[in-house]
C-alpha cells in the first residue's frame, strides 16, 4: 500500500524515481509527489493529485534537476486524495521532506503537541505529523538528522516505511521500516536506490538489502550503507541478489498487465513445479515437507490465514488437504483471526497465503499463531518478503511479480502449491494409495499445457454464485461452473432453475459434455482433469470474463478504483 522510491547517486533523480513511481503504481494510485535538492541545495517538492502521469505533467515546467530524491505514490488512509494530503510533505520550516508508507497510530496526540508548540500543519495526514516531529526534535536539542528520527520514533506507534531528505545535507537520505517493507538498493558507484519493494531497483542492481522492522538505514552518498535502530546499536542485515528480471516488470506488448499475467499461467505454473515435480519418477519433493515432516503430518488441525484472492485459493486448499490428507482445516480471514481470540492449540499447523508476503493482517495472524505454539507455513510468491521471514518454512510459488491488482497468475500458484503440498503430506501419512498419488502427479504436471489452449470471451455479467434467485430475470447472464464432478447432476438442476425464471446461462463444461448443451445459451469447454484440479482450469476463463468486461467497460484494468495490490495497513 502505497509505493516508496529514493535515490543518491550521481545520475539525475527524477527519471528515475518517476519510472520506480510507474512501477510501484500498482500499490496506490491516488496522488503521487517527489522531493528533488537541486545544484543550490534548494529542496523543491511537487505534488498532484491523480497517477504518476499527472504528476509528471505537473512537473513539466518545474525545476526537476538534483542527484536526491525521494518520491512517493499513495493509496489514502488519512485524509481524501488531494495535493496537500500527498507525499512528500515538509517540515515547518521546509529543510525537510519526508515520504511514508503506514499507519500512525497516537498521530493525533503527537499533534496536539506540536501544535500547542506553534507548529503549523497544512495538510490532515498522519505522515505530516512524522515529519514536523522529527524537526522539532532535531531543532530543539540541536540533534543530527538520524538522531533526531530515533527520538521521534521511540514516541511513534504504527506501522511506517519512512524516508527523508534534509536539504542540509544532500547527499544522505535517511530511512527506517516499522511493518513496512523498505529495500535498499547498493548501486556500483557508491549510489543508492530505495524502494517499497525490489521492482524499481531492478533495472539498475541486482545487489539489495531488505530492511528488517526496526531497522534504520543511512545512504550516504560514497559511504558504506550505515544501519542502525532506534537505540543507535549497528544492525547486519545481509545483502541479498535481487530476484526480478526486468521483462517481468514490463507489458511485453500486452495492452494490462491483467492480460499478460493471465496468458503467462502456463510458464508460470511450469516454473512453480519446476524442481519439485519429477516426471520421470512421478515424485513430488518440497523440502519443507521432508525438513518438518512430522510436524506437518501430525497436525491436529491445519488453519488457512489469508485475505482476497488468497483467501479463495486457501479454500481451494482446504478441500484438497481435507479430501487427501484427512486433516480438517479450517480457512480464515486473516483480519478476523487476529482480532477474535482464537483458539490455537501447539500441534497445528497454520497456513499463511499471501502473494505480496506483506499484508498486514495475514503477518498479524503468524504473530499470533507463533505465540500461541502453533507451527506456521508460509505460501508466498514475493522472495525475500516479511511473511517467508516470519514464517517457520513454506514454499514460494514462483510465478513472478504480479502487478496488475487483480489477482490471476498469484491465485493459480497457490493452488498449484496447496495440491503439491496436500498431495507430499498424504502421501506421507499414508491416506493417498501409491497408484493415485502417482496418477495426481502426472495429471498436475500437464495442467499448464491445457490452460493454454482454452479459449474465452466476456460477455456483460454479473457473478451470482450464491446470489438470490430473485435477481434471475432475461437481464440476468448467469455463468455456471458445470465441469463433471460428483455434484454434476446437481448443477444441471440449479441451470434449469435459472433457465425457467428466464435468466440466460453460459456453461463451463468439461470437453464433449452433451448434456448441458441442451439447457445453457452459452458453452465454454475445458480439457478433462482430475475433479481435485478443477478449479485451476475453471478460473481461466473467469479471468478472461473478468478481464474482458472490464476492457468493454472502458476501465483502468489494472489499477481498480480504491484498490491496492499490496495492503500492508490493516
Ligand atoms: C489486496 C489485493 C488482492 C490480494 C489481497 C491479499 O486486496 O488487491 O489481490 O488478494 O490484497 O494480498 P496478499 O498479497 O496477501 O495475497
Amino acid at each position: 500500500m502505497c509505493g516508496i522510491v529514493g535515490y543518491i547517486g550521481q545520475k539525475k533523480a527524477y527519471p528515475i524515481l518517476i519510472k520506480g513511481l510507474q512501477r510501484l503504481e500498482y500499490r496506490g494510485y491516488d496522488s503521487a509527489g517527489v522531493a528533488l535538492i537541486n545544484e543550490s541545495g534548494r529542496l523543491n517538492v511537487y505534488k498532484a493529485k491523480g497517477k504518476v502521469a499527472d504528476l509528471q505533467a505537473f512537473c513539466e515546467d518545474k525545476d526537476i534537476t538534483g542527484c536526491a530524491g525521494i518520491a512517493h505514490t499513495r493509496w489514502a488512509t488519512h485524509g481524501e486524495p488531494n495535493s496537500a494530503n500527498a507525499h512528500p510533505h515538509y517540515s515547518a520550516s521546509g529543510r525537510l521532506a519526508l515520504i511514508h508508507n503506514g499507519i500512525i497510530e497516537n498521530y493525533l496526540a503527537l499533534k496536539e503537541k506540536l501544535v500547542a508548540r506553534g507548529i503549523p500543519f497544512k495538510s490532515v495526514t498522519d505522515t505530516e505529523v512524522l515529519v514536523q516531529l522529527i524537526e522539532h526534535i532535531m531543532l530543539s536539542n540541536d540533534l543530527s538528522l538520524l538522531e533526531a528520527v530515533q527520538v521521534a520514533l521511540h514516541q511513534v506507534i504504527g506501522a511506517y516505511a519512512i524516508a527523508i531528505l534534509d536539504r542540509e545535507h544532500p547527499d544522505t537520505i535517511v530511512c527506517a521500516r516499522q511493518s513496512s517493507p523498505l529495500v535498499v538498493g547498493l548501486g556500483t558507484d557508491g549510489d543508492f536506490y530505495l524502494a517499497s519493494d525490489a521492482s524499481p531497483i531492478a533495472e539498475y542492481t541486482d545487489r539489495v538489502v531488505y530492511l528488517n522492522d526496526g531497522d534504520i538505514a543511512v545512504l550516504q552518498l560514497g559511504q558504506e550503507l550505515k544501519v542502525v535502530n532506534i537505540d543507535n546499536e549497528t544492525q547486519h542485515p545481509k545483502v541479498k541478489q535481487i530476484d526480478v528480471t526486468l521483462g517481468q516488470l514490463e507489458k511485453g506488448g500486452y495492452p494490462f498487465f491483467m492480460l499478460k499475467e493471465i496468458f503467462e499461467q502456463p510458464a508460470c505454473l511450469r516454473d512453480c513445479m519446476r524442481g519439485r515435480i519429477n516426471v520421470e519418477a512421478d515424485r513430488i519433493t518440497l523440502s519443507a515437507v521432508i525438513d518438518y515432516r512430522e510436524q506437518l503430518i501430525s497436525a491436529r488441525r491445519i488453519v488457512i490465514v489469508a485475505c482476497g484472492t488468497s483467501w479463495h485459493a486457501g479454500l481451494i486448499g482446504k478441500q484438497l488437504i481435507e479430501s487427501l490428507c484427512r486433516i480438517p482445516v479450517e480457512v480464515e480471514y486473516a483480519s478476523e483471526f487476529r482480532y477474535r481470540d482464537p483458539v490455537i492449540y501447539p500441534d497445528d499447523v497454520v497456513i499463511a497465503i499471501s502473494q505480496s508476503g506483506e499484508t498486514a493482517d495475514t503477518l498479524a495472524a503468524i504473530e499470533l499463531a507463533r505465540r500461541a505454539g502453533a507451527f506456521v507455513f508460509g505460501v508466498c510468491n514475493a522472495i525475500g518478503a516479511s511473511i517467508p521471514r516470519q514464517t517457520q518454512t513454506g514454499v514460494y510459488i514462483h510465478v513472478g511479480p504480479e502487478i496488475g491488482v487483480a489477482s490471476t497468475k498469484a491465485f493459480t500458484g497457490q493452488v498449484t502449491v496447496l495440491a503439491m503440498l496436500a498431495i507430499c503430506i498424504a502421501r506421507e501419512r499414508r491416506t493417498l494409495p501409491e497408484t493415485q498419488y502417482e496418477a495426481m502427479v502426472k495429471e498436475l504436471t500437464v495442467i499448464p499445457e491445457e490452460i493454454s489452449y482454452i479459449h474465452a470471451e466476456g460477455y456483460p455479467a454479473a457473478e451470482m454464485k450464491h446470489g438470490p434467485i430473485a435477481l434471475i430475470d432475461s437481464e440476468m447472464p448467469v455463468f455456471v461452473i458445470a465441469t463433471r464432478d460428483q455434484l454434476y447432476e446437481k448443477v444441471i438442476s440449479n441451470i434449469q432453475e435459472v433457465r425457467a425464471r428466464g435468466g440466460r446461462v453460459t456453461a463451463i463444461v468439461t470437453e464433449g459434455d452433451t448434456q448441458i448443451q441442451k439447457f445453457a445459451d452459452h458453452i465454454i469447454t475445458l480439457p478433462d482433469t482430475l475433479e481435485c484440479f478443477q478449479p485451476l482450469i475453471a478460473s481461466i476463463p473467469l479471468q478472461l470474463l473478468a478481464y474482458h468486461i472490464a476492457v468493454c467497460k472502458g476501465k483502468d484494468v489494472d489499477r481498480p478504483r480504491n484498490l491496492a495490490k499490496s495492503v500492508t495497513v490493516e
